[in-house]
């Protein structure tokens, strides 16, 4: 009943609730299908309402604002976990195909309805409970004595990037209120999950997708790496990863799919530990998002088909693309603001002209000062095959400004470039030292890295500039 397909195109609209770097990528992939992805953002500056040209403004729990811009989209899908379920049922119920459906986001926006259906379904997940914020003391010290500390604890809903986790690592740090650290006051009645701290070999991610028909994809087993909870860097696939256990995360993630009846792109966070009778394969299940996710970004550079694109396939029903890869390693890194002062949004930050390779070079030797533009331009000259993912946003320290990816054979080389390509977008420094203004004005192109020549640059000499 509201089926609205692009009368020039005849082409199907989906609409898509929320408008961060995850719909900003979802458009580009809308485009190639040729389609255009509607997006109800919460503000005209958010990342996909600057590229995406059907954008309404609203919140996403307000009934109205939902119902006004379902009623001209095909399909209606999710960038974040923050549409209440029981709206989503009321548009169900008027006819709107929601996908993931809310019987299934729910368990990708309640922590505690997670792990109490995973073990349910016997999926391998932490020794858990869930308790009332309010009778956090009590009930830790009981879990703790049980399962040992620390003692994990995690918010149910609204947690991301780490916040609203915490560990409590003994008696003494019982917290006597409710409180997370970098996270809003939790009311005492506020759902939290107590967890044991599991004996994490390393955090790995299996990212499948499902359509309403039942064809699912799955993409290669990565491994990704945490700093203080927030994913900054994907390798895939997993380096060293057993195929047995390869193949076993994979299964439980196309396990969880069906069973929970996902539509679209889910991606399961799983843990790998020492093999036990709780974790048989040596894996547990940390927490699922159903819709693109930061361990499935690596895709767009290194897969036949991006997770994006996936997604729309699946939402739509379309056949599923191949999830072969492209390379026989991608490695994915998040540039993450670096800290206050590092040039970028601040006026003078020194980004004007870069791109023309103009200006006067008289930049701080440390990059204190150099602005994004220039940045993009220095990396560009460094790493010539290093693909750079900007999402249009603000900058703030620690926040998610982009990602870069980079594909080839050899993984330890592939992840020092990555980590060096990200550090210097997000901060404005090369951690290996690296200068990009060394003495004397007439500089040519470096060779040191090698780079020249394999990837299709040719050496060039910038008579007459000192940036290079
Ligand atoms: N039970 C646990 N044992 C060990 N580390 C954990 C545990 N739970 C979470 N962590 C660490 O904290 C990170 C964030 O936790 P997660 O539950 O994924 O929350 P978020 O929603 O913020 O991503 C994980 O990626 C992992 O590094
Ligand atoms: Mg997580």
């Amino acid at each position: 009943m509201f089926s609205a397909v692009d009368t020039r195109t005849q082409l199907p609209i989906v609409g898509m609730v929320g408008g961060g770097q995850l719909a900003r990528m979802t458009q580009q992939a809308a485009i190639a299908l040729g389609q255009s992805l509607a997006v109800l953002a919460e503000s005209p500056d958010d990342s996909a309402a600057l590229v995406c040209r059907d954008v309404s403004v609203g919140a996403p729990n307000d009934l109205a604002a939902l119902r006004a811009f379902a009623a001209h989209c095909d399909v209606l899908t999710f960038d974040h976990e923050h549409v209440p379920g029981e709206m989503l049922r009321t548009l169900q119920s008027e006819g709107v195909a929601v996908y993931p459906s809310p019987d299934a986001l729910i368990y990708a926006q309640d922590k505690a309805h997670m792990r109490r259906r995973l073990a349910e379904l016997g999926i391998p997940v932490p020794a858990f409970e869930v308790c009332a914020a309010g009778e956090m003391p009590g009930r830790i010290t009981t879990f703790a004595e049980k399962n040992g500390w620390p003692v994990v604890v995690k918010v149910a809903r609204g947690g991301y990037d780490g916040h609203g986790v915490w560990m409590v690592d003994g008696p003494s740090e019982i917290p006597a209120v409710p409180a997370a650290p970098t996270f809003p006051p939790i009311p005492p009645e506020a759902i939290v999950v107590l967890e044991q701290r599991v004996p994490l070999v390393r955090e790995l991610a299996a990212v499948v997708a499902r359509s309403p028909f039942g064809q699912a994809a799955a993409w290669p087993v990565v491994e990704t790496v945490q700093r203080d909870g927030m994913c900054v860097e994907v390798v895939a696939p997993a380096q060293g990863l057993d195929p047995a256990r390869a193949a076993a995360a994979t299964e439980l993630a196309l396990r969880i799919a069906d069973a929970l009846g996902v539509v679209g792109v889910l991606a399961v966070e799983l843990f790998e530990v020492p093999p036990s009778a709780a974790a048989p394969d040596g894996l547990l299940v940390n927490e699922l998002a159903m819709r693109p996710h930061n361990s499935g970004h690596w895709t767009i550079d290194g897969s036949v088909t991006s997770q994006f694109e996936q997604h729309l396939r699946a939402v739509l029903d379309y056949p599923l693309g191949s999830t072969v890869p492209v390379a026989p390693v991608t490695v994915m890194a998040n540039v993450l603001g670096g800290a206050a002062g590092d040039g970028v949004g601040e006026v003078g930050g020194g980004g004007d002209g870069a791109a023309a390779g103009a200006g006067a070079g008289d930049e701080a030797p440390d990059g204190g000062s150099i602005g994004m533009d220039e940045r993009v331009h220095h990396l560009a000259a460094r790493f010539p095959d290093v693909k750079v993912h900007l999402y249009g946003k603000a900058f703030r320290p620690g926040r998610k400004l982009g990602h870069v990816t980079v594909t080839g054979d050899d993984a330890g080389a592939l992840r020092r470039r990555a980590a060096l390509a990200a550090e210097w977008l997000g901060s404005g420094v090369w951690a290996d030292g690296y200068q990009i203004h060394p003495v004397g004005d007439r500089q040519v192109l470096r060779r040191a890295d090698g780079l020249t020549g394999r990837h299709g640059v040719s050496t060039v000499r910038h008579e007459g500039q000192g940036r290079i």
